[in-house]
């Protein structure tokens, strides 16, 4: 089976290090890497893709470094910065990457079709690049990535721009893709990985600090949502100390949603975890990790 290898994978920029010790073992599936901003996700993709040498540690695709020149035809790549070339046509921008990863002619028209009736493009194939929309153009850029029939696929915040609608048609893509390949997702959204992700792994400040399910991940914040109605004096009192999920106004009473890791008042119970709870935990320094 194949497998993709992280040992003790480290990133220092001068002093600041981006990617921490990172230790992780890739099986096919889609995987979801969520994080805050500059939490380490791009760092870490960049040198899983071999374009960024670890300052320590390794990084192996079946055994094989992925600093090796093959590793290339096994990888596709979406960078979270990238250039649409708008002027070119879809099928244009397609015939131009596959030359670089050096497809012949013939196929690489042939695959180029494929991919853009995949990713529902084929309509628009002879249109300009730049009259697409924010979601045409990612899946632009999934098909691209997919020319080579790569069996490691990493996308750097593929859903950044996506409306509701392109959403969903974006997640029924990547689950179909993740169905024979490892698929490597980054993003803010936790909703993005709700449906599609086998595994979750959250970054934070350049660190790995978990890697499972979803249900595994949740289980780690339960106990530690609360619901409380209270009056507006209190209210400023815990919005002021504790991250708040939901804020409802009836009347005099204020309905919160919070998170913190003890009772935070009287009248406090204990709701059901959700995702967005989640986020709100490890990502506004309720967690302390
Ligand atoms: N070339 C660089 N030189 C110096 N520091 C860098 C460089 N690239 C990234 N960093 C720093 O490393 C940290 C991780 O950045 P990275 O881009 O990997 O984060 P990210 O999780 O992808 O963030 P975002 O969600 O904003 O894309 C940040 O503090 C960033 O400022
Ligand atoms: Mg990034």
């Amino acid at each position: 089976m194949q497998q993709l290898t992280l040992d003790r994978v480290t990133k220092h920029y001068g002093s600041k290090i981006a990617c921490d010790r990172i230790s992780l073992v890739l099986h096919q599936g889609v995987y979801g890497l969520l994080g805050a901003n500059g939490a380490g996700k791009t760092t870490l993709m960049r040198m899983m893709c071999g374009v960024l040498t670890p300052t320590s540690g390794s990084i192996a695709y079946d055994g094989m470094d992925v600093s090796r020149e093959d590793y290339r035809d096994a990888l596709g790549y979406q960078p979270q910065e990238f250039g649409y070339y708008p002027e070119f046509s879809a099928m244009d921008f397609m015939l131009y990457i596959a030359a670089l990863k050096g497809i012949p002619k013939p196929r690489a028209k042939e695959k180029a079709w494929e991919l853009l009736e995949l990713v529902s493009l084929e309509k628009e194939s002879k249109k300009k690049i730049k009259t697409f929309s924010g979601g045409m153009k990612q899946r632009l850029g999934v098909a691209q990535s997919m020319l080579n029939d790569p069996k490691i696929l990493i996308l750097d915040e593929p859903t950044a721009g996506l409306d509701p609608k392109e959403r969903i048609r974006f997640r029924n893509l990547i689950s179909r893709l993740g169905a024979d390949r490892i698929v490597l997702l980054s993003t803010h959204i936790v909703s993005d990985v709700e449906h599609i992700a086998d595994t979750i792994l959250v970054m934070k400040d350049g660190q790995l600090i978990h890697n499972g399910s979803l249900e595994e991940i949740i289980r780690t914040i339960e106990g530690k949502v609360w619901e409380c109605v209270v009056q507006q004096e209190a209210a400023d009192v815990l919005c002021e100390k504790y991250p708040v999920i939901n804020l409802r106004q009836e009347n005099q009473n204020i309905f919160l949603r919070l998170i913190c890791e003890k009772k935070p008042c009287d009248s406090a119970v204990n709701a059901q975890a959700a995702l967005e709870d989640l986020y709100l935990y490890y990502f506004s320094g309720v967690s302390g990790q």
